[in-house]
């Protein structure tokens, strides 16, 4: 039988400490599944000796979602553009004036500022697929930030467009950059984009 005895604070000890390893046992549960997933993102990102930045815009969380699954993958720094004025909530005004800044070449100011870019050797690089093309936002930060001599990973989130004609459009703001097959994923199928991510970076060969 277990012996027991009363320390004379309300609970006796030795079920304190079986509710001490309850609680242990309770919470290593909780943390195990993420564990494979952080160990992969520290493997990824040491075993590839590359430094990593993943940075996107997300006007509605679509490209968010499958940027914190690549941020997931490779690990790095993770980066949410961000732009100075919103745009608006309503769908159809923000297409139109997406438009309108894609055809006058305006570009909306961000407040989005990397520190030590140059120190990076890979830039994921995420946008929402508008009118074709990346975000203008997207466009303001490529045309900043000198990305000459990186490798640049896009990735997008459409609603049947599919990287368009970004990738012509990235090669031509950053010249001087090798801009990879870039991964496109549906704006409806983002929750279930985990394999295709995986797919995707082993292609390129990251070790995930
Ligand atoms: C201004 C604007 C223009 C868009 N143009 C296109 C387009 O040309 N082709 C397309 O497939 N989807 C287009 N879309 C849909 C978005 O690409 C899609 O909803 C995306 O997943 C949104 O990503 P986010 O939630 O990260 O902002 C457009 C959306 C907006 C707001």
């Amino acid at each position: 039988m277990l012996k027991t005895y009363n320390d004379g604070k309300g609970l006796d000890s030795s079920r304190r400490a079986f509710l001490k390893l309850a609680a242990t046992g309770f919470l290593a549960g909780l943390v195990a599944p993420f564990l494979p997933r952080l160990a992969a993102a520290q493997t990824a990102a040491a075993k590839s000796g590359k430094k990593i930045l993943v940075v996107y815009y997300s006007r509605t969380g679509n490209t968010r979602e499958v940027a914190d699954r690549i941020h997931q993958f490779v690990g790095g720094d993770l980066v949410a553009m961000e732009t100075v004025n919103p745009y608006p909530g309503d769908y159809r005004e923000t297409t139109r004036q997406a438009k309108r800044e894609l055809e006058s070449g305006y570009r909306p100011p961000i407040k989005t500022k990397i520190p030590d870019l140059a120190s990076y050797d890979m830039v994921f690089l995420g946008s929402p697929n508008w009118w074709g093309t990346i975000a203008m936002p997207v466009m303001t930060f490529l045309s900043e930030n000198d990305l000459s001599g990186k490798t640049i990973a896009p990735f997008m989130t459409h609603g049947g467009s599919a990287l368009g004609r970004s990738r012509a459009d990235i090669e031509g703001l950053c010249p001087k950059a090798t801009v990879l097959d870039g991964l496109a994923i549906p704006g409806t199928s983002v929750k279930t984009s985990q394999q295709d991510v995986a797919a995707w970076l082993r292609s390129m060969g990251m070790p995930v």
